[in-house]
This record gives structure tokens, sequence and C-alpha cells, in this order.
């Protein structure tokens, strides 16, 4: 493939993206790589290694039309702009996508090569053309989980989140972070006095968290020392739209005849980029527990099993031994009291990796050949 473009690569899962291809050395296998910028066209392009000409502008259908492939990493609203206008005026080329809007689209396919490959080379085969990345909390259960769906052990699933401020967006990560400062400053002096009275502070604190100078105006309402047991719109059903991509992304990425149970209660929680889930799983069989710590551990080279252990737990399977990784923990196994049919299993993910930048990266290695 000759000529790829990028579009949103300055963002934060654009970002990442370009950090991950530099470190794999993936621009050496695109020869002519362009970039593009919604606001700052003949501006600089970023330090590849290889020269590469000045930003063009994103909007430009031309320049757009020029290309093998198209990555964007820059948001629905660019992908409802620009894409149709695209295919409308005869464009073949390979359109890999960050954003949702065209996930459960006919033509499209959700990437997660590690774990449906085979769906990917299908799709090539059959000539399609646009591949999407997943929702965070879909990959990442699919890359903890891959091994039991792939032997099709899976009755159904629940999945209780806890979502990280990233997943919201770079300004949430910030506001998580004043919240937290916030938090400390209003009960600095207390704090430095071990004498001081807890509860005064913890009244001080929910005071603080209440009232109006609390910052908010990313997520609408404190998230540091609390959570938000809602993300993305309400759907019909009471779900949250994202409770409802669960089910609906998990069986389009294993393209499975009929569709798996998946459901739960997304929740958002204080932590910075790291998504984590816990699982109840009703299996189609009672298997022993070694036997699926096997199947669990081996379906891919990122997931690992964590021992059920406190001391491991505590130290390998939170969001702060996992950001910035590529490794899928998943520990907490075993079997539920309600019988061996259903297991409990914990993971975490970094959201801005498995969840978001890796598998578009991997796609666009695959569509070059
Ligand atoms: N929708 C996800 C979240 C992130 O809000 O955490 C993107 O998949």
């Amino acid at each position: 493939m000759n000529k790829v473009g990028f579009v949103g690569w300055r963002g934060m899962v654009g970002s990442v993206l370009m950090g991950r291809m530099l470190e794999e050395n993936d621009f050496a296998h695109i020869a002519e790589p362009v970039f593009f910028s919604t606001s700052n066209a003949g501006g600089k392009a970023p330090e590849i290694g290889k020269e590469v000409a000045p930003l063009k502008n994103a909007y430009d259908l031309d320049a757009l039309a020029e290309l093998d492939a198209i990555v964007s990493c820059q948001g629905g609203d660019y992908t409802k702009e620009v894409f149709g206008k695209l295919r409308e005026q005869g464009w073949q080329g390979y359109w890999i996508d960050a954003a949702s809007s065209l996930r459960m689209d006919d033509d499209a396919i959700i990437v997660l090569d590690p774990v449906n490959r085979d769906v990917i080379d299908q799709g090539i085969e059959s000539g399609v053309k646009n591949f999407i990345g997943g929702n965070c909390t879909v990959s990442l259960m699919l890359m903890a989980l891959g091994g039991l769906f792939r032997e099709g052990l899976v009755e159904w699933i629940t999945a209780q989140t806890y979502q990280a401020a990233s997943g919201a967006g770079a300004k949430n990560m910030r506001e998580l972070i004043s919240q937290m400062g916030s938090i400390r400053d209003g009960v600095a002096n207390e704090l430095a006095d071990p004498s001081s009275a807890i509860l005064e502070i913890d009244r001080k604190v929910a005071e603080n968290m209440r009232s109006a100078e609390f910052p908010t105006s990313e997520f609408g309402a404190p998230l540091a020392g609390s959570l938000l047991p809602w993300i993305d719109t309400p759907m019909e059903s009471g779900q949250s739209r994202e409770e409802w991509k669960a089910q609906v992304e998990a069986n389009k990425i294993l393209g499975t005849s009929a569709d798996v149970p998946v459901d739960g209660t997304c929740v958002r929680i204080g932590a910075m980029r790291c998504h984590s889930q816990a699982f109840t799983v009703k299996l189609k069989k009672d298997l022993p527990l070694a036997e699926i710590e096997q199947l669990i551990g081996t379906a891919n080279d990122w997931v690992k099993v964590v021992p059920n252990d406190r001391e491991v737990t505590v130290q390998e399977l939170t969001p702060t031994a996992v950001t910035g990784k590529l490794d899928i923990p998943v520990g907490r196994l075993r079997k539920l009291s309600m019988g061996g049919e259903y297991l409990n299993a914990f993971t975490v993910g970094d959201q801005l990796l498995w969840g978001a930048a890796e598998p578009l990266r991997r796609v666009l290695l695959i569509l070059m050949g």
C-alpha cells in the first residue's frame, strides 16, 4: 500500500496510535504517510523518521481521494461529514476508524484481530473496505475471555464495568485530577493534623463535593471520591448505550450466527485510563477450573491469568499495574456458589491501547499485507 492518510493523529487516541506505530516501526511499511489536520493545513507534520509533506486539509475530498487508506481518530462528527461524500464520489480505499459511527453498518467489520482474524480475512476477501475499532469495554472483554468464546462455551455473560475517565475524553481526565485536588486541598489543614476528627474531614469533603464550586463541567457530577453508574445516552430498553453495545458489538466481532447475550451495568470510576470489568459467565458446561484457566490464558499473546490470590491480585490486577501496557490480566477466576457452570472473572485493560489504538494499527498492517 502506498499512500496512507492519518486524521486526528494529534488527539488522545491518535497520539497513542502514533506512539505505538513509532515503537513498532510501522511507518517503514508505508511508502507515503500523509498527515491531515482539520484546523492547521500547511502546518508541520509529525516527526516519524522519514520525510513527510506539510499537513493537508482533512476536509479536502480530492486530497483524501488520492489515498489507499485513511486512518481516522478524529471522532464521529468528522466521519459523518467526510466518509459518505468520499464514497459517493467513488473512492475505493480502506477506511480505518476509531469512532463508533460506522461500526454496526453491514459493510463494516469491527477489528480485533487476536480475536477475529478469521472475520477480518473473510471480509478482505469479500471486498469489505471499512474497518472500525470496537467499543473499548467490548474489545477488552473479548481480549480477556476470547478463549471461552472460541470454544463456544459461553451461554451468556453479565459484565459490571469500572470504566476510566479516559473513555470520556482528555478533558475528563483533567477534570478527574482537578476533583481529586479540590478534595485534598479542602481539608489540607485537617489532614496535616493527625489528631483531627475523621468525621469532620468527611463532612467537609462531602460539602465541597456537593458545592457549586466543585469542578464538574465535563462529567456533570463528582467522579473523584464517588462513581457514576451511567455512561453514554439512554436507550429505550433502559440500558445505557454503552451497555447496549456489549452484546451487539461482541457478537458482530465474533461473527456469531446466534447472539450470545451480554448485558450488565456500565459504571464510570476514578481511574485514569484502564477499564476494569467483573464478569459472571454462564458456561454451557461445568468444566474444571484448571481447564478454564488454560483456555483463557492461551487465547492470545497478551492475556494472562492472575492466580486467585490476594497479594498477587492487588499487585497485578489493577488499573495502576496495567496502565500503559498491552497486557490483559484476568483473575478472580472461581466458580460461583450458584453452581459449576457459573464462572466469576475480573479483568483490567488499557482503554487507549487494546481498547482503541492497537486494533487500528494492527489492521492497517494486515491490510498492507
Ligand atoms: N465509551 C467508552 C467509555 C470509551 O466511555 O469509556 C470508548 O469506547
